[in-house]
């Protein structure tokens, strides 16, 4: 991470209702895109982004999509992010820094819901926050942008329906606790399999939306020998180490669905038969980034909530889906 060079001038935005008193301009940085954030003599508006982590496959391309926005924008602000290493504590103590640099917009993922203390903290002081994937309770923040978990939870929930054709025992596979999408994710699926009184939902652990903690779970509940028909897990990561933890102990592979959608990888294993089915978790960084800058213009976001859509991928569509993103990660 590239280090952004402040020269603390302070200019007065007019944002009611969602936003900064002021802000801190950049000149003659770079952000971490890597793009140059300004020239000699120019002056831009510094958008920071605290991300959850950069590990899993999903928040590569959330990295990769959200840099390539920024690089675009680059001639109206410049850009820093920094991530966490998927802890609460560290994300908290990073935007208390990021925030010292008084920056004209904060983009945070949040890890879990705590550290709603350092966004309502940012809130407070004339920030615009702008909520990416995970929320924070309350609504001390500008907008939202990210999936509806609720309705991809009940999706998930109604297409086990079918699968298990009314009847039998889910292995709901969990993420991590505390953060807002596990919980919608969980509360979506029981809903809509509230309509199956033949399906019961087994709460399996926190398995950090993990592949290798998913792999080991699973590895461990077949070794208790209790039985299961099918599996649920928050994310594909956990889904793909569920399904390989079942094909190293030689059990039948089981209807399994996972989330996400954003890696070649399941797809493939969806059209070979291994995973039954995903749900796309799209990417709100790009929009982030645009909605930045026009907070940064004097626009005040129309809407608190901007959700994206999902899709549903199965084997009948697998083909199309990787045709129509052909940048999905390896
Ligand atoms: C990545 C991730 C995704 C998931 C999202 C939920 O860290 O676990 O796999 O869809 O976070 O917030």
């Amino acid at each position: 991470m590239k280090k952004l060079t402040l020269l603390a001038s302070l200019v007065v935005i007019g944002l009611s209702g969602c936003g900064p008193k002021e802000e801190a301009t950049t000149e003659g940085t770079t952000g971490s895109t890597g793009s140059s954030a300004a020239t000699t003599g120019s002056s831009k508006p510094l958008v920071v982004f605290a991300q959850a982590n950069s590990q899993d496959p999903w928040r590569q391309v959330f990295d990769r999509d959200t840099k390539a926005a920024a690089d675009k924008l680059s001639g109206e602000m410049a850009f820093e992010m920094q991530e966490a290493k998927d802890d609460s504590a560290t994300q908290i103590s990073q935007i208390e820094t990021l925030l010292v640099k008084k920056p004209a917009v904060l983009l945070v993922s949040p890890v879990t819901e705590s550290v709603q203390a350092a966004t309502d903290k940012a809130f407070d002081a004339g920030v615009p926050v702008i909520l990416l994937d995970r929320s924070v309770p309350g609504d001390k923040y500008t907008a939202y942008i990210g999936g509806d978990n609720v309705e991809i939870g009940k999706a998930a929930g109604e297409y086990m329906g079918e699968l298990l054709k009314g009847k039998g025992t889910v292995l709901m596979i969990q993420g991590t606790a505390g953060a807002i999408p596990t919980r919608d994710r969980a509360n979506g699926f029981l809903e809509a399999v509230k309509k199956f009184p033949g399906i019961k939902v087994i709460q399996g652990d926190d398995c950090g939306y993990q592949r290798e903690r998913g792999r080991k779970f699973m590895e461990t509940y077949l070794a208790g020998g209790k039985a299961f028909d099918a599996v649920y897990a928050h994310n594909d990561e956990m889904a793909i180490g569920a399904m390989l933890a079942m094909e190293a102990a030689g059990t039948p592979l089981k209807p399994i669905i996972g989330i996400d959608a954003c890696q070649k990888e399941v797809v493939q294993y969806i059209q070979e038969g291994k995973i039954s089915a995903t749900f796309s978790y799209p990417q709100p960084g790009p929009r982030g980034v645009e909605l930045a800058a026009e907070i940064i213009k004097g626009t005040k976001p129309a809407e608190k909530k901007i959700l994206l859509p999902t899709e549903k991928v199965t084997k009948e569509n697998a083909a199309d889906y990787l045709a129509k993103y052909p940048n999905l990660v390896d």
